[in-house]
């Protein structure tokens, strides 16, 4: 198994992967959360860094964030859905919205023109919104925001490139561009807690696995860029300052209890209260007293032909933009967790567990429970044939295909009431 932002091979493991990684499995934090979004409560969200900041921020009814990106590299799909989905679903339950387009990873990493990422940016703008975006969001293309371009530089400092090459086996061949772009990224996910978007605040990313590399590299900046770093101790905090110990001093207001070393401060109450009130200490000397971004992870999607989904294989996928009747007939050719033969299945069950119609049904086709189950266990009882069943997935995926692009079409007259930069 092989998984990084730029390969993803083999069968994947994914309590392997919360293991190795040191992601947590989401089913810890599920039961937190109000009205858990199908692919939280389906299984398709397996693993999270940090997501109790943001379930502590949205019962507080404090500010949040959620920022995820989309590399136009190819047309939208499913795939790219599940994050569609998880961006609306954040902002719903009270989380500002940011969403990057990675114009700039497109064109260093997989080398398209400008011309050509902007025409299939535009897809995955229309379909977020047609998906539900609300208009209180900010989308940008990577390449037109300063904000995340100066940062991303500033964050550069910060990196050499012995970890770079540990994170993401990176050699003596890699491009600097791409190098770059693991700044850009760090910067897209960190800039929603600058001053000018009201400063630090819980951010989650919601992306795949593969990602996760991405993640780990930005918690560590968000640290490194930061003036104060903190660490438990009996009864409160020791804070250091990563930029010489003259901002120590800026402690001595502090509403607490407080003993200064020559190196750190110990500082002694409530974490919670002393940690919100070093980082606005750090907001006001100027600096970015970042929080580590929260993240959630969410499976790769099963590729109708079973496998890994491909952009060169396109009966591999059902993009969004296909043509309903066109990705009806994909289904009916896609993989199932079916037997050899009818007699067979009627006999022992289908495999719904392995069956990339019901990965389909579950993630994105059928919103009710009881809906679900019942295909589920018809399937497993063998009263149900995978025929018929494909013939039913068919129907819904081309009745979902057509609303979804009458609304990408109604998006698209509807772009000047979203802030889009760079458009
Ligand atoms: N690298 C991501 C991808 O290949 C896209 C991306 C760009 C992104 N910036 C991001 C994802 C910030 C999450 C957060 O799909
Ligand atoms: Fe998959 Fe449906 Fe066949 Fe079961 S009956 S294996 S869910 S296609």
């Amino acid at each position: 198994m092989q998984v990084t932002p730029w390969d993803v091979e083999g069968v994947i493991d994914y309590d392997r992967l919360i293991e190795e990684f040191g992601m947590r499995p989401f089913s810890e934090v599920l039961g937190e959360i109000e009205n858990p979004h199908i692919l939280m409560r389906r299984g398709a969200i397996f693993g999270h860094r940090d997501y109790w900041r943001i379930v502590e921020a949205m019962k507080a009814k404090e500010p949040w964030a959620v920022m995820s990106g989309f590399m136009p590299s190819g047309l939208p799909h499913f795939g790219h859905k599940m994050t569609m989905d998880e961006i609306v679903w954040h902002q719903k339950a009270g989380g500002k919205a940011f969403i990057a387009i990675a114009d700039m990873e497109a064109h260093a990493v997989r080398g398209l023109s400008w011309e050509k990422t902007r025409e299939l940016a535009l897809e995955y703008i229309k379909s977020i919104i047609a998906l539900g975006l609300d208009t209180n969001a900010i989308i940008y293309f990577q390449s037109k925001s300063d904000h995340v371009k100066d940062l991303a530089f500033e964050l550069s400092a910060e990196v050499n490139f012995s970890e770079l090459r540990a994170i993401y086996g990176f050699d003596g061949e890699t491009k600097l561009a791409k190098m770059f772009i693991a700044a850009i990224q760090a910067a897209d996910i960190l800039h929603p807690q600058l001053l000018e978007f009201e400063g630090p605040k819980p951010v989650v990313v919601p992306v795949g696995a593969d990602q996760d590399p991405h993640m780990r590299l930005t918690r560590d900046l968000a640290a490194r860029a930061s003036i104060f770093s903190f660490e438990q101790i009996k009864g409160g905090l020791r804070i250091r300052s990563r930029k010489g110990r003259d901002y120590l001093d800026a402690l001595k207001d502090l509403n607490f209890e407080t003993r200064f070393y020559e190196e750190h401060a110990d500082v002694f109450g409530n974490i919670d209260e002393i940690e919100r009130e070093v980082r606005s200490i750090e907001v006001k000397l100027g600096g970015f007293a970042f929080i580590p971004p929260s993240s959630t992870y969410h499976r790769f999607t099963t590729g109708l032909t079973g496998g890994k989904m491909s952009s060169s294989k396109p009966e591999s996928y059902i993009s969004l933009l296909d043509k309903p009747e066109e990705a009806g007939k994909k289904v009916m050719k896609a993989f199932t967790g079916g037997r050899a033969t009818a007699e067979e299945q009627r006999r022992l069950g289908g495999e719904p567990e392995k069956c990339v119609v019901f990965e389909l049904y579950s993630y994105h086709l059928i919103e009710k429970d009881d809906e679900l189950k019942q295909i589920e266990s018809d399937c497993k009882e063998g009263r149900l044939l995978c025929g018929k069943c494909k013939k039913i997935a068919a129907e819904l995926v081309r009745n979902f295909l057509k609303e979804h692009q009458e609304k990408m079409e109604e998006a698209e007259s509807r772009f000047e009431d979203y802030i889009i930069i760079g458009l």
